[in-house]
């Protein structure tokens, strides 16, 4: 099939995700390697976001591709119920691999299915009903999940599971609860233990946050937040969960985000870079006191897919090549070097405001000539529309969306990969600057 006919077939037939099916402009992907994705005609577009900051090994890896092969010979399928050795092993990987005491898993399908998971967990354990998570967050498109979630997907989604309690994130968008890191997460937790003392902490199970804020705008926390925050929670007996679904699996240049922080969460959420999408899988990881609770009670949940062989073997394979090839140094390696070209382009084009990245995980956020930021919270301004433009026609795929654009390309990008990607956006911003007049 050639492009149009992909486009044409796939529009006729299929509904789309966040969008207006006759909106959309779906790119057409034939085949897919290492950063970069080529459509039938063998146009070359650079992956700068992993897809959904996911595929984190780059595009079709020969090994897990044979790794696949061997198990689809193997063993597909049996029920959850089974014990089979891609289970035995992942999981005993994984346990090995999670800061602290998180040693014991749940496999699921994907990210939002392993928050769902997470949310029943909490509450089994504790025996209360009430979750707080925070504003800029996503945790997933699922019934529940888009209650946990923030951002405005949500809005069209209410109303949904009772008992979410959502707070402010120690960065708001336009307020600010500090001049330094230290008074921002003193302010946020004082404000943060009102709402528990208001919610009523026997209420509560558990706060979700995701580590590193991902698609709300690549928000590391504030210096001192995550083991205060911690703290405050263990006071009231509230569970923390954090979500690593997309900051996971090295892309901040640790294996797991929460390494940055030195906290144990007593829920960890995955998915994504597990099995860097080649394969459907996520996984809740619990801490040894709620696996001796769900050793000795019912976890009162189930999925068809739970623990599917394809996604387990895919996994290990994934983890396997990040060791090997050392993704996690290298995110961490190449973070500098991306951040060395968004402080170049900060210097070079009024119109950028401000740029942070914790290794490959990086946004560019813009302004106005006044200095104001180019669209407001859930906006959007002609200049994004015509930098989304720019991206697309001269190969280089991303999300642009409000006021900024994301950089998350896959981990095994080098050097001149990096030059290749800035320099597209470099030209980008160069339009931008042109048409907010800076
Ligand atoms: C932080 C976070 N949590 C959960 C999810 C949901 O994962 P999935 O789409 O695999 O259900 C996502 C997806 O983007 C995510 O970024």
């Amino acid at each position: 099939m050639n492009s149009r006919e992909i486009i044409e077939g796939c529009k006729d037939h299929t509904m789309w995700s966040w969008a207006k099916g006759n909106d959309v402009s779906p790119l057409p992907i034939a085949r897919a390697e290492g950063i970069y994705m080529y459509t039938p005609e063998g146009e070359r577009i650079i992956d700068f976001n992993s897809q959904l900051m996911s595929v984190n090994i780059g595009h079709g890896h020969p090994k897990v591709r044979a790794a696949m092969k061997r198990q689809i010979d193997e063993l597909l399928y049996v029920y959850p119920g089974a014990a089979t050795a891609p289970r035995a092993r992942l999981a005993k990987r994984l346990a090995a691999m999670l800061p602290g005491d998180l040693d014991t898993c749940f496999f699921t399908l994907g990210g939002a299915e392993a928050n769902e998971n997470a949310i029943k967990a909490a509450r089994l354990y504790t025996g209360r009903h009430k979750i707080l998570s925070r504003y800029r967050s996503y945790h997933g498109a699922t019934n529940a999940c888009m209650q946990l979630t923030g951002d405005p997907r949500r809005l069209f989604n209410e109303p949904g599971m009772p008992g979410v309690v959502r707070v402010m994130d120690p960065q708001p968008y336009d307020y600010s609860f500090g001049a330094t890191d230290a008074e921002r997460v003193a302010n946020n937790l004082r404000y943060l233990e009102e709402i528990i003392t208001y919610e009523g902490p026997q209420t509560i199970a558990a706060m979700f946050i995701e580590t590193v804020t991902g698609t709300n705008g690549i928000l590391p926390p504030p210096e001192g937040y995550l083991p205060a925050l911690k703290a405050l929670l263990e006071k009231y007996g509230i569970l923390l969960v954090c979500d690593e679904v997309m900051c996971g699996f090295g892309r901040t240049g640790k294996m797991f985000a929460v390494e940055h922080y030195g906290v144990v969460p007593d829920i960890i959420t995955l998915a994504k870079g597990l099995t860097s999408s080649y394969a459907p899988l996520g996984c809740m990881a619990v801490r040894a006191p709620i696996a001796k609770h769900f050793a000795e009670n019912v976890f009162w949940g189930g999925l068809t897919y739970n623990a599917h062989c394809l996604g387990l073997a895919t996994a290990e394979a994934v983890l396997d090549v990040m060791e090997e090839e050392k993704l996690v140094e290298r995110a961490a390696r190449m973070g500098e070097v991306m951040h060395g070209h968004m402080a170049r382009l900060k210097a070079k084009h009024p119109c950028v405001r401000t740029h942070r990245n914790l290794g490959l995980f990086g946004i560019v956020k813009l302004q106005d000539r006044d200095g104001n930021r180019i669209a407001p919270y859930n906006g959007t301004h002609p200049a994004m529309a015509a930098l989304a433009k720019h991206f697309r026609d001269n190969g280089l795929f991303t999300f642009v969306r409000w006021d900024g654009f994301m950089c998350n390309p896959p981990l095994i990008i080098d050097e001149a990969q990096m030059a290749e990607a800035f320099e597209i956006i470099d030209r980008g911003l160069t339009l931008v600057d042109q048409l907010v007049g800076g």
